[in-house]
Formats: C-alpha cells, structure tokens, sequence
C-alpha cells in the first residue's frame, strides 16, 4: 500500500501535511511564500531536521517559479534569494539542515550568476532561478536515498552487536531467534541469535520518494479514509504510514523487513507528543510489533524488560551532531542516553551527514531554542466521546496544568558524546574510539579539509569511521566548493 505524503511537491507547487493534526485528521496546507513556510515550521505543522529544511528549501522555490523576485538582472535574483534564506534562517535555530541547505543554496546561485564568465553565454535571471529550483529539489530527491541507506547500516551494525546464545534453542521459541545462514542455503536454520528489542524517541519517520499518481489510504481501527491527491508529483515525501525509511525508524524499519526485530518501543515524547501522535502511528500502521511508553517508563522498561525482550539499543535521530560526536536532539534524548550507559544497552544516533555540523566544536556550542510555555500546559487532542469512542472530527484544546505555573520548555537537549556508542550516517557508522572521540574525517573528507583542517592539517584521527562510499558527490557536499 502507499503510504502518506508529508510534502507533496510538483514545481511551483508544495503542500505539507499539517502533523499536529495527525494522526486524526490529514490536512494539507499550501505553501506559497516563504513567509508561510517560516509560520509552518515555527508552528511545527511540519518538523524534523531534514523536513524542515526541504519545506524551506522548496518554498523559495515556489516563489521563484512564480517570478516572485521581479528581477531584470541576475544579481537582482541572487540578492532576492539570499534575502528570503536569511529570513527562513529564523523559523527554527538547532536543526543543522536548515543552516546546510542554506549554504548549499547560496553558493549555488552565486555561482549561476558568475557562470556567464566561465561559459561566455549569457546568463538570466531565469538561469539563476531555475539553478536554485534545481538544487532545492535535489535535497529532496537526495534524502531518500540517504534514509534507505541509514536504515540498513544501521540494522547491520546492530544486528553485528548480538553474541551467539551459548546453550541451545527451545524450538518453541523459534520466532524469538534471527538466522545468519546465508538466503537460499540448505538445511535448517542454526538460531544462534536472539532477536531484538530497541527504543525510539520523538519522530523521525518521515522519507522522500517519487511521487505516485494516487494513492488511497484507508485504516479501518483509525476509521479513517483518505484518498490522496490524483495530481502526478515530480516529487513527494511518503511518510507516517508507509514502509522502510526515516532515519531512527528507518533503521527499525529495517530491522522489522530483515527479521532482527523483536520489539519496538516508543516515547510519548513530551510536550509535543511527536512519539505517540506520529512515530506510534507509524509503526502501528505498518504493524511492525511495538509498545508505546511514557517518556518516564524507560528506566523501568530497561530494568524489568531487558533480558526478556533483548532490548539492545536506544536509536534516535540528530537535530545537530557537533564535531565532537555531541548530539543535538529531541528534550528527553539525553535522559535516555544515561539510563542506555547503567543499563549496558547501546545508544545510537541515526542522522545523515547534513546534520553533523563540524564547524561547531562540541555540544555546549549548540543554541537550544526554547518554545512557548503553553506547550506544557495546554493539550489538543480528538473529542473522546462518553461511550468511550473517539470522535476523530473534532479536536479540542484542554488545559493540563495551573495555567500560572512558570514553565522551562527546551525544545531539545545535547547528549555529550561518551554516551554515544555509534552514528550511523547513509555513508556508514562512525564509532566512538578506543579513546573515546568520534571522527568525521574519514567519512565527510572534504567537509573536514574546509571547515577543520583548512587544507593544511596532515594529522591522521585514528578514526574508526567506515565509509562505505568513496564519492562526495550529491547534496550534501555539491557546497564544498
Ligand atoms: O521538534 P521536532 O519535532 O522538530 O524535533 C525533531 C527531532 O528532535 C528529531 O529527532 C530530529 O529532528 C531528527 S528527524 C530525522
């Protein structure tokens, strides 16, 4: 079955899926501006680092394709879209991508502009926009591959982490075991390897792919039936409901589709519920095994369940990896992480290499954007009605707390980096060392020449990064100019 479509996009044309609705209701907002992006992302009907740089990315895009920027020369484009990036900058500050994409966009457009020296023709301001709308949806076109990669190192370094079990298998228990006899070899399987169990945190589900012509989405628990847009897409992001991608849960994703998976949990993930309100409804969806937890259960979950259900790792994703290996990520990520380290169960960080940002040194360098009070004191939700039904057509907003209470709300906290035992990024996992550092050299090399070594440093890391492909080429590194 096809799955949801966070953003749907056609050149000159974007709509995100508004994900406070979810899962209840599924409406689509149209992005034309830039301005209606920014209240887009500030509000969080779209959020997640890399979605919050495409929706950015795609809306200036849109402008441009309308010829928003009334430019007769090509500086005048240049300077309308550095202008309107600038102004995008603000809607959220600790998600890396943004800053990235930014980059990335800017230099590709000033170099449209001083084309004309290299090639000797002429180059308009049509030229300008359409190098920029070309960029911006490459980002978008480029995350789907970097999800599918994700979701597989990932489940191969996990699955790489389990130690055969010592005494043999009760056939009962079979479907409790994984087998690593190669596919199509004879004989049974040798169950040497326990399945396994892993937690999640906040969402981070969302994926990219070529659009459908149309897609029909029905549910029958959620008693919801949705038929989606019948307009061919150049590009689309599928997301919420559909199979094997995101970056943490792309890694469960892939866990589930290659038999490793025992078990998923998942945080409610206070204040915004991103946990219960979208990566549960995900997961129940594709009906991958999976129990939701309050953020506060983990360490109990950890002490009463972990023998039972091999729980062997805490995947999250990154808002902002610092050069150092600190993580930026979703408030509660740092709890988890301390809970992971007493409890002897691996914490990886799922996140491409967009979100490693080597030009800030460690965690304490990282701006956390702090969010309204409101969010922890207020609640909206669907009517659930006397019988107990939910009513999914009606949402309300209900107080939860003395509305006069002084309110701390971190959107996201730093987990430091000897609590992190592997990042695994769509070019592979970097380590921590036997000394306890992370390395980004060896997998993003020419980010680490520009932005670290400055093209003079010949020290070697000791990295234990395996990088599993030898270009740069693509999105995250076309800036590396
Ligand atoms: O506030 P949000 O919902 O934008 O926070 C999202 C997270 O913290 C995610 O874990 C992170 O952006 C990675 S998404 C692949």
């Amino acid at each position: 079955m096809e799955g949801l479509q966070a953003i749907k996009y056609k050149r000159g044309k974007l709509e995100v899926l508004d994900q406070l609705k979810l899962p209840h209701e599924f409406v689509y907002e149209n992005v034309t501006t830039c301005e209606e992006a920014f209240d887009c992302i500030k509000a969080m009907r779209v959020r997640g680092a890399p979605a919050i740089a495409i929706v950015a990315a795609l809306a200036l895009a849109v402008e441009l394709d309308h010829k928003k920027d009334n430019a007769q020369r090509k500086e005048e484009t240049a300077a309308y879209i550095s202008k309107r990036l600038d102004f995008l900058m603000g809607s959220r500050p600790t998600a890396v991508d943004l800053s990235n994409a930014i980059k990335l966009l800017k230099s590709k457009a000033e170099e449209a502009v001083s084309a004309s020296s290299t090639s000797g023709q002429a180059v308009t301001c049509a030229d300008v926009r359409l190098c920029y709308i070309e960029t911006a949806e490459k980002i978008l076109a480029d995350d789907f591959d970097t999800n599918l990669s994700i979701g597989r190192y990932g489940a191969e370094y996990l699955r790489r982490q389990e130690m055969p079990i010592p005494k043999p298998v009760d056939e009962a228990e079979e479907f409790r075991y994984f087998t690593t006899s190669p596919p199509g070899t004879q004989g049974a399987p040798d169950m040497k390897y326990r399945k396994l169990s892993v937690l999640t945190h906040c969402n981070t589900g969302y994926v990219y792919g070529n659009g459908s012509s149309q897609t029909v989405f029905e549910d029958v628990n959620l008693e919801i039936r949705l038929v989606l847009s019948s307009i061919p897409l150049l590009t689309t992001t599928r997301s919420l409901a559909t199979s094997g991608h995101g970056t943490a849960l792309g890694i469960i994703r892939s866990l589930h589709k290659m038999n490793y998976l025992e078990h998923a949990y998942c945080t409610e993930t206070r204040p915004y519920n991103q946990g219960s309100r979208l990566t549960a409804f995900e997961l129940a969806f594709e009906k991958i095994p999976a129990t939701l937890i309050t953020d506060s259960m983990a360490g109990a979950l950890f002490s009463r369940m972990k023998n039972e259900k091999n729980i062997s790792a805490v995947i999250v994703g990154a808002d902002r990896v610092a050069r150092n290996g600190d993580t930026a990520n979703k408030i509660g990520t740092y709890t988890l992480a301390v809970l992971a380290k007493y409890h002897g169960i691996k914490f990886v960080v799922a996140a491409p290499t967009t979100s490693i940002d080597l030009s800030t040194e460690s965690g304490d360098k990282i701006k956390i954007e702090d969010r309204a009070k409101n969010e922890l004191t207020q609640i909206t939700g669907a009517i659930v009605n006397k019988d107990g039904t939910v009513d999914t057509s009606e949402s309300a907003r209900v107080a939860i707390a003395d509305q006069t209470i002084d309110v701390w709300n971190p959107s996201f906290d730093v987990t430091p980096h000897e609590l992190i035992d592997a990042i695994i990024t769509e070019k592979g996992e970097v380590l921590r060392s036997s000394k306890g550092e992370f390395h980004f050299k060896d997998i993003i090399p020419e980010r680490w020449r520009r932005d670290v070594q400055s093209g003079t440093d010949t020290e070697t890391n000791g990295s234990s990064a395996i990088p599993r492909t030898p270009s740069e080429e693509g999105t995250q590194f076309a800036m590396e100019v």
